[in-house]
Formats: structure tokens, sequence, C-alpha cells
């Protein structure tokens, strides 16, 4: 086969690694390696998800011209030259070991993210990726090394189908900066200003989260949700909004960051979690509001795509999109450093091919699976008992509708963290005994951790505040309507809060879900929850879905046109 010019490999090596590749900004397959590894948040080397990107594509090593990554700080460098390094870090970032010297390799830490790019760096990353390529039959191919933070910008403008945007990158620490504000337009992304490591918020919420006894990069989100429990308090009394100040438009540390931390034991000694986790909330949602107010304000730009892992949290993105006047938003829905690959490709696409990237419309990007592979994996498992059925969209809204809980792996794996509907679980959103059936026996959430809905998007008016426009990726809050609160009682936070999947895409097997759902209780709106057991990544594959069913023994799942139940109940 001629080589494919066009077609552009994006690699991450860090935090949630994975592959894409691109083809004239098309994002055309994109996956992460936690879904082959079995290992959430995987960090080594993403060498399945590229094998995966090529055999999706009919490509070979040889065809691919062009080559993309990301970050060359001192952090990633050494863990490239070292990768014991990093298995180290997960395990205990994950807190599945204990750190020895804990308060020496915070501070190690946080000092080494000072760190920059410097050619030094630049060159060892460049020599221990090509070499990892060159070894999985790479050759003659051009490699890229893109900025962090660049690399988020291009992921939250160029598919954003926004012409003229002001682009926020913000998260904790990467290439030695926290955040970037730039502009977007005609096809170029022009930054404005970027703030250093120290004054990250992204590491705040990091410590906080940490503080807490939960896992960092991977629990901020409980932080959020267990904020609600919590009245606000005006932000003058917020000892943590203390912690930064806005001055020309970046955002400040005004403190030394172990004094700060300090400070934050000392905080969490005395008040309760809730409250420790209302300020830090409200702390960030302050600056970042005042953030985006100032450059909404100062460039005379109304509308705003994020990136960064900041953008993950659901609340802060409502508060912002709300209050700072933004008429148009886009948020990237891998927007942490998993979706790094995607970014550094479409940067270099963007700067070899030129031209906007195509609007992102579907995060189906990962593998499919025929009805004939599926019949292969079942006739293979002695513990299930299997049946097909035509049409499975009816009978998944049956049996939702019925009370049970159903596993629904249809379609191509979605990219990214949330689950859209092609490998989730979902059952019916006003049933509590379900709702809590549900999270005793497979997913173990917190009991603060609100479940999510999907809702029918000609329904969202009906249930949810000033619903304007959203891009279906549940990248954002919504209050729910207090007609609409009965029936989603099960999928809505104690604050009246909820993060929808707005289901807008036609005719699929989903959507067909949503809309029997309808016509028996007149709300088009279910509950959706990624299919994976507590702590595990979402499945992949035929094998995983069934290896979930037996696990759990309980649930129906509804895989391609197969009806599958376990036999050990
Ligand atoms: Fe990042």
């Amino acid at each position: 086969m001629a080589r494919t010019e066009s077609r552009i490999l994006g690699i991450w090596d860090g935090h949630d690694s994975g592959a894409c590749i691109v083809d004239k900004g098309r994002i055309c397959v994109a996956v992460n390696e936690e879904r082959f590894t079995r290992r959430k948040l995987e960090i080594g080397f993403p060498k399945n998800s590229i094998l995966y990107c090529l055999k999706a594509m009919a490509s070979r090593p040889d065809d691919i011209q062009d080559i993309a990554y990301s970050t060359r700080d001192f952090s990633l460098t050494l863990t490239r030259l070292v990768p014991k390094i990093k298995e180290n870090y997960y395990y205990v970032r994950r807190r599945i070991r204990k750190a020895r010297f804990e308060n020496i390799n915070r501070r190690i830490l946080n000092h080494t993210g000072k760190f920059r790019a410097n050619i030094m760096f630049r060159k060892i990353s460049h020599y221990k990726i090509k070499d990892a390529l060159r070894k999985m039959g790479f050759k003659n191919f051009r490699l890229y090394d893109i900025d962090h933070h660049k690399a988020h910008a291009a992921c939250a403008y160029f598919p954003s189908g926004i012409k003229k945007a002001v682009v926020f990158t913000i998260d904790g620490i990467g290439d030695g900066y926290s955040s970037t504000v730039s502009i977007g337009e005609k096809d170029e992304i022009t930054e404005l200003i970027r703030t250093k490591s120290k004054d990250s918020l992204g590491l705040f919420f990091q410590e906080v989260t940490s503080l807490l006894g939960m896992r960092i990069l991977e629990d901020e989100g409980k932080v959020m949700s267990l904020a609600d429990y919590s009245p606000h308090i005006p932000i003058q009394l917020n000892p943590m909004a203390r912690f930064f100040r806005l001055e020309e438009g970046r955002i400040k540390s005004t403190m030394p960051l172990e004094r700060r931390f300090r400070t934050l034991q000392a905080l969490l000694y005395s008040c309760n979690k809730e409250t420790f986790c209302r300020m830090a909330q409200d702390a960030l949602e302050h600056h970042c509001i005042n953030l985006a107010k100032y450059w909404i304000k100062e460039t005379g730009i109304h509308n705003a795509v994020f990136s960064g892992g900041i953008a993950s949290n659901i609340k802060h993105n409502m508060k912002v999109v709300s209050k700072s006047d933004i008429r148009k938003w886009f948020i990237f829905p891998h927007m942490g450093d998993g979706g790094l690959a995607v970014g550094a490709a479409l940067f270099v696409s963007n700067k070899i091919y030129g031209g906007r990237s195509k609007m992102i419309k579907s995060l189906s990007l990962g593998p499919e699976y025929s009805n004939e592979l599926i019949l292969t994996e079942l006739r293979n498992n002695k513990k299930i008992n299997f049946v097909y059925d035509d049409n499975a969209s009816r009978y998944a809204a049956d049996a939702i509708l019925d009370g049970d809980i159903v596993y629904w792996f249809s379609g191509r794996m979605e990219y990214g963290p949330r689950a859209l509907g092609n490998r989730s679980i979902i059952a019916l959103p006003d049933n509590l005994t379900t709702k809590n059936r549900l999270n005793n026996i497979i997913k173990r959430r917190d009991w603060f951790q609100p479940f999510c809905p999907a809702i029918l998007e000609d329904d969202a008016n009906k249930m949810l505040e000033a619903y304007t426009q959203d891009s279906g990726f549940m990248t954002l809050g919504y209050m729910t309507k207090d007609s609409a609160r009965d029936y989603l009682k099960g999928v809505t936070s104690v604050d009246g809060s909820c993060r929808p999947q707005i289901v807008n895409n036609n005719n699929s097997p989903y959507k067909g879900i949503l809309k029997r759902v309808r016509k028996v209780t007149g709300y088009g709106a279910i509950l959706n929850t990624s299919f994976n057991i507590h702590g595990e990544p979402i499945v992949m594959s035929p094998k995983d879905a069934i290896d979930t069913l037996i696990r759990t023994g309980k649930g129906k799942l509804v895989m391609g046109n197969y009806i599958v139940e376990s036999r050990q109940k």
C-alpha cells in the first residue's frame, strides 16, 4: 500500500496514555491504552492503542509519515528514561501502594513541575519515543513534539466548530505551565498568556483531593460532588479563595506551595469534609469565572472553548459558561491528558495541511465488534445463556421499564471518560431501588456521587433549566426543572443539578431506547452510567462485557443483537 501521507499518528505516553489517527483534521480513530491493558488510566507506552489505530485504518507502520506526541518536561522525560519511576508512581497515585517519604515526594514533585522543556529534555524524549516507535516497525517518519498546552488548545479549538473563540487550557502542570489563554481565529491559535506551574489551580485541587484520602488525577469529581452537601460560604469568608488572585488576566498564587499545603491541612482539621470540598470548589469556580470574564471583556469575543483537567469539573463548566457572558462554548470531551494524542495530531495536521479540523460530532472512535465476532465470544463461554433478538433497542427499553438493569453494548467504543450509549449501563431514573441495587452490586460509588441521565434533545428544554445548546458529550452541568425533578430523582444531585448526556444523533439504537421509554413514561430520559465495575476501565470487547456480567451476576447484557444472562445468579 502506498503511504497515506495525510494521516498523522498522535501518541500520548503519560497519564491515561493513548493514540489516534487524524486525517486532514478529521479524527478517524482514537483510543486509550487502559481499555486494552485493563489498568485504569494506564501510564505505559500506548503500543496496543497504536496497533489498534493502524488496524482500524488498514495501515501499516510504513504507511505513516508524520507522528506527533506531546510534553517533554523534566518529569515525563525522566520517566521515559526510567519507566520504573512511572510504574511506581502509578501504584502510589492510585493508592494501591503506600508512598514512602510522602512529604519529600510531594516536595520533589512540586519542584520538578517547574522544569520546562529545554533542548536536553527534548532530545532525550525524542530519542526514547523514536526508539519505541522503531521497535514497532515505524521507519522514515517525521516526529513532532508538541507543547503540552498547545496540544490541549488544539483539541479545544480545532474540532469545536466555532470560528472565533477564546481558548482556555487549565490543568495541573504540563511542560512547566498550568494554564494558557489564546484566541482561536481563522484556523490559527494565537497564545496571549501562560501561567507558571506554581500558580496552578489544578495542583491546588489535587492537593485537596489527596488530603481527603482520595486519588489525585482520578477522584477530583468526588470533591466536586461532596461539595454539594455543604452550603455556600461567602467568597470573602472562604480562606481557600485567598490562595489565588487575578493579576492582569493571569491566575497568581498568593503563597508558596508548602505553606498552602500546611494551611489546607489545618483547614481540614478544623472543618468537616463537605465544607472543605465546598471551599475548594467555590474557590476554583470564583477564580475561573473571573479569568473567563476578564478575557471575554478584553478580547470582545463571546465564544469560549476549554480543555485541560479542570474542564472535567462539570460544575465549574456550568458556572463559568453561565456567569461569564459566554454565548457559544465547546469543551473537548477528553479534556484531561488522556486527550493529548488527539491534541498533538490536530496541531500538526493544522500546521502541515492548514485549514480547520472537522467539527467533532461523534466520539464513536474506538473498536467495533460485529454480531459474528460477538457470537464467537458467546459460544466460547459456558457460564451464560444467550438468544438472538431482532430489535435490541425494544428489548432493552422494555427491560428497564420492568425495573431491570441493562448492560448495553453497541457499535464503536466511545473515546474519552464518558459512556455515551455504546458501552453504558442503563436503568430508569426514577426507580431508587434499582439505582441502589446498581450501586451496591456494580458501581460501588460513594454515597454522595450521583448517577447521570441521558436525555433526548427534543426533551431537554422540558427537563433542564436554561438549556440552549449542547455538544452531546456530557461536559456541562444543568439544573433540573422542578416539574421533572421527581422523574429524574435517581440522577439529580442534592443541589438539583445533573450532568446529562443530550442524545441528538439520529436513528441510533440507543436513541431508540429513549424514544420507547418516552412513550411509556412521558419523559425521554434514562439513567446512563459507564459499563464497568468500580475502579476498572470501561469495557471494550465482548469478552470484557461477558466477564463483567459474570462477575456481577446481575443485569441483562444486550450486546449487538444478542441478549445475554449469567447462569450464576
Ligand atoms: Fe494537561
